[in-house]
């Protein structure tokens, strides 16, 4: 069978990205134009900015991507921007670039659905690593758990009620002063802390979140106290979240009889959140993590969910739209 060589286009949050996958599992190039440095001094991402960053950096990522590939833009088979979900003016600004280009080039087009994305960056990290499966996405907009029945069939078990866990984690570096992105500083500190400061349960029901009541009792620990030990927050927040993720992804593989649960999202890089699933091995479950790169917001992981989408017959055309609100189980 000929080779698939997938231009993959990322430009949901803050990250402009561009890679090149071959056949859905391999990584040809991932170039990754983070915008971090110009949120930085705002606290967290000003929408209008990363547009217009987006826009600026957009096909010089693109470029690179192509260059580092070693292949040139006859030698793409599809080209597939995230079209949602995410902030509007950013998503647009990925997928109008796609648009033009599949129109100039007549290169077929494929939207790809950026958590569908963020599930795929395990196919990559694990090449055997085929559906079904349970999948645990965790990042900065979304905390879902998901039956995936097939490549491109999900079934959404549970999900948070309020905050995404990515956000929980922000929010609570921010009140303690870590600054932002919040997830990876909570992270470091954590580890040298005593998860001893009791904090409200974040199970809601069935195989639900809630991550709301635990960053507002962090809040207001931190308010009446602010001589806490930050350390022991931190350890005690991730220790308390991490409870609930193990739980609730233990019964939704008893509830579909399946044995393998993924990862994935940026809260997946956490490194005490992969330690707790990594016990689910002595269940006889077997855990897989994307590597960490591959964990936060990257074009390589597009790439390979549109790959996926295209050999499946799910391909767009030059009506394709940025859709912030898009689901994963239509
Ligand atoms: O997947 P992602 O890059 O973007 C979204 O699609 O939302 O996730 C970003 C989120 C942020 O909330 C960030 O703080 C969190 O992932 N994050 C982490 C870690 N690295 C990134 N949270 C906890 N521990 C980490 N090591
Ligand atoms: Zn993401």
């Amino acid at each position: 069978m000929k080779d698939i060589l997938v231009l993959g286009i990322e430009s949901s949050c803050d990250e402009t990205s561009a890679a090149v996958v071959k056949n859905g599992r391999e990584v040809l190039s991932n170039v990754i134009n983070s915008q971090i440095k110009i949120h930085e001094k705002f606290g967290g991402v000003v929408p209008e900015i990363a547009s217009r960053s987006h826009t600026e950096v957009i096909n010089s990522v693109v470029k690179q991507a192509l260059k580092e590939a070693n292949v040139t833009i006859e030698d793409i088979d599809v080209i597939t921007p995230t079209y949602g979900p995410g902030l509007v003016g950013a998503l647009l600004v990925g997928v109008s670039y796609a648009k033009g280009l599949s129109f100039a080039t007549g290169k077929p087009l494929v939207g790809v659905n950026h958590i569908e994305g963020h599930i795929a960056a395990n196919y990559i990290t694990y090449k055997d690593l085929k559906p079904p499966f349970i999948c645990l996405i965790i990042s900065g907009g979304h905390t879902h758990l998901v039956n995936i029945k097939s490549y491109t069939e999900f079934e959404i078990l549970g999900k948070t009620k309020d905050d995404a866990v990515g956000e929980a984690f922000d929010k609570v570096a921010r009140v303690v002063g870590l600054g932002y992105p919040g997830g990876p500083k909570v992270d470091k500190l954590a580890k040298q802390g005593t998860p001893n400061v009791v904090l409200p349960k974040t199970h809601i029901d069935n195989l639900n979140f809630s991550f709301s009541g635990i960053k507002t009792a962090i809040l207001n620990l931190y308010h009446k106290n602010p001589n806490i030990n930050k350390a022991d927050l931190c350890a005690s927040f991730e220790k308390n979240v991490a409870e609930v993720l193990v739980k609730n992804s233990i019964q939704a593989l008893k509830q579909t009889n399946l044995e393998k649960i993924a990862l994935a999202g940026g809260v997946s890089a956490n490194s005490y959140i992969r330690a707790e699933f990594s016990k689910l091995e002595d269940m006889g479950i077997k855990v897989y993590y994307p590597e960490l790169k591959l964990c936060t917001d990257n074009a390589a992981m597009i790439a390979s969910a549109g790959y996926y989408n295209f050999i499946n017959g799910k391909k767009s055309d030059l009506t394709l739209n940025a859709i912030p609100n898009l689901k994963i189980d239509k």
